[in-house]
């Protein structure tokens, strides 16, 4: 069997910007997610303690970041995991999942109740994600597909925490809008 390259998760440096948006564009096959990205990290939402990427050989294969989005009468925010990518020719060997635990415990080890997430319902919940919907946490629009709405309850989750989901105005309309 070949030997699989060293992998490394740390979190993103301001020099990784350019590495990242590469890796995103590959990821999703165009520049708008990439952009985004640049978008939450030049926001007010943006957590740098919780941007990670993955690197195997000084090269960066994978990334993903998790920031604030606002909830409907609630006075603080929650966090959000997106978006996520790893390199075309490197998905399906683990690397989404150590950037996805790497994400989930340190936003844990920080006293975050939970973390939210608009993605493949095939992929997330072996991580533990389920429906967000379930816990009390409407969706932005409801033009995003229910099983697509998720979140992770972590160590100080509460379930009084409740209300509709508020995205900041440049995140991406839901899909078909
Ligand atoms: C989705 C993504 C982040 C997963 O990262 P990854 O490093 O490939 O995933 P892992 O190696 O940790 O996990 C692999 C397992 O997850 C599942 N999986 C991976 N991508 C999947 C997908 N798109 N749909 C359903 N299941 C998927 C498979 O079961 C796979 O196991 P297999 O090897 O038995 O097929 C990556 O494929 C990617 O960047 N995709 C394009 C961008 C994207 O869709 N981002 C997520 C938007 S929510």
């Amino acid at each position: 069997m070949a030997e699989l390259p060293e992998l490394w998760i740390r979190r993103e440096r301001p020099e990784d910007a350019e590495a990242v948006f590469a890796v995103i564009e590959a990821a999703f096959g165009d520049r708008s997610v990439a952009e985004f990205a640049e978008q939450i990290r030049a926001s007010a939402d943006h957590v740098p303690e919780l941007a990670f990427v993955a690197e195997e050989e000084d090269e960066i294969v994978g990334h993903t970041m998790l920031s604030y989005v606002a909830v409907e009468g609630l006075d603080r925010k929650l966090l959000v995991l997106t978006p996520m990518s790893v390199r075309p020719d490197r998905q399906r060997t683990g690397i989404g999942r150590a950037l996805v635990q790497a994400s989930l415990s340190n936003a844990d080890s920080r006293g975050e109740p939970l973390v939210l997430c608009e993605g493949i319902p095939a992929y997330y919940p072996r991580f533990g994600f389920r429906s967000a919907t379930a816990l009390g946490l409407e969706r932005p629009d409801e033009r995003i597909p229910d099983a697509a709405w998720m979140a992770v309850p972590l160590r100080s989750y509460d379930p009084a925490i409740k209300g509709r989901v508020i995205y900041p105005s440049f995140f991406p309309p839901p899909p078909g809008a």
